[in-house]
């Protein structure tokens, strides 16, 4: 039998080049071998994002990202994390499970805290109790569906660590191995694709760019990226350059070793390496770009397959809870 690969999306942006690097294809390629289990974390985006419209349409967003790149739902299992009213249950059931100290040691809460003394403001300023209990939510994602490996970036290891400790103390609890322990799978592309500003491409610091811009749209963008402030004649370090970096996650070894050559040589301004940059974003992405406008004009035809997800996937989620509340006598 294969293993079970499982991970999610958060829908709280638009989706991004650093997101499809590092998350999405490495996911689609991943689902060749595994049997695959891919959703859309719509009740976690709920923490932060409150007005229903930019709910639904990054919902709708993030779905079309996925079949647009070729996600193909005769083979891989794709839900919405809404759709699955057991995951809500198991994760009361395994907060019973979860040690306070446990989340208020988990990176991303304490990060927030961090900011806000930062601020001089109170601990606990604008930190609602979805965030707090983010890793159990998580925990349940992962716990629900057997899986094996969680294809993740680095920020999200110290989250599958927390589902590990979770279902190693529920399995010890009932002495038997009712849940199937996970195990990360981080993938390290995601901390080397520069933004626009330099800084590591992030929805959260507002540098990022979409694939699915229109052409016009992503040249404006690509010209935006930040250089240093080199005159044309002088001769450029590629390997200490954001347009660069960027060329590289795409192109092939000849066509990188081209550009570096004409940064060498001096005499090519940023305008053109930025030229040559867009020229390949746009030849990778324009073929994807015409799916996902094809798909994200049919939404009809997203909740049919978000909807035949959510049937199939209930039919393993209703059997891992009654597994658990057999086990716990409820
Ligand atoms: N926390 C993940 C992120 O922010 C999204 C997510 C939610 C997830 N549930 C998951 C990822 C389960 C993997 C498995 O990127």
């Amino acid at each position: 039998m294969k293993k079970i690969a499982l991970t999610g999306i958060k829908p709280t942006g638009t989706p991004h080049i650093g997101n499809y690097l590092g998350a999405i294809k490495p996911a689609l390629e991943l689902a060749k071998n595994y049997d695959a289990r891919y959703f859309i974390a719509d009740y976690h985006a709920l923490n932060s994002i409150k007005d229903p419209k930019s709910l639904n349409e990054l919902t709708y967003e993030i779905a079309a990202t996925w079949l647009a790149f070729g996600l193909n739902t005769k083979e891989v299992l794709f839900y919405k994390q809404s759709d699955i009213p057991e995951i809500f249950e198991l994760s009361v059931f395994l907060s019973a499970f979860t040690a306070k100290g446990l989340m208020n040691r988990a990176h991303a809460y304490k990060a927030v805290v961090a900011a806000n003394k930062e601020n001089n403001k109170d601990d606990d300023f604008n930190i609602n109790m979805g965030l707090f209990t983010y890793p159990v939510l998580m925990a349940a994602d992962i716990l629900m569906f057997d899986t094996n490996v969680v294809p993740v970036g680095k920020d999200q290891k110290q989250h599958i660590e927390i589902a590990v400790d979770i279902a190693q103390a529920i399995n010890y609890n009932y002495k038997k191995e009712i849940l199937t322990i996970p195990e990360p799978l981080i993938n390290q592309t995601m901390e080397l694709i520069p933004g626009l500003d330099g800084r590591k491409m992030s929805k959260s610091y507002n540098n990022v760019i979409s694939p699915f811009l229109p052409t016009k749209k992503l040249r404006k963008l690509v010209m935006k990226i930040k250089t240093n402030s080199q005159g044309i004649e002088e001769a450029k370090n590629p390997d200490e350059c954001n347009v660069f970096a960027l060329y590289k996650l795409f192109a092939s070894k000849s066509e990188q070793n081209d550009l570096r050559k004409r940064y060498e040589a001096g005499g090519m301004g940023w305008g053109n390496a930025k030229q040559t940059l867009f020229e390949k974003l746009e030849e990778v992405f324009a073929p994807y770009r015409e799916n996902y406008n094809t798909i994200i004009n049919d939404k009809a035809e997203i909740d049919r397959m978000l909807r035949e997800g959510a049937l199939k996937a209930r039919e393993i989620s209703s059997k891992t809870m009654q597994r658990l509340r057999n086990s716990a006598g409820l």
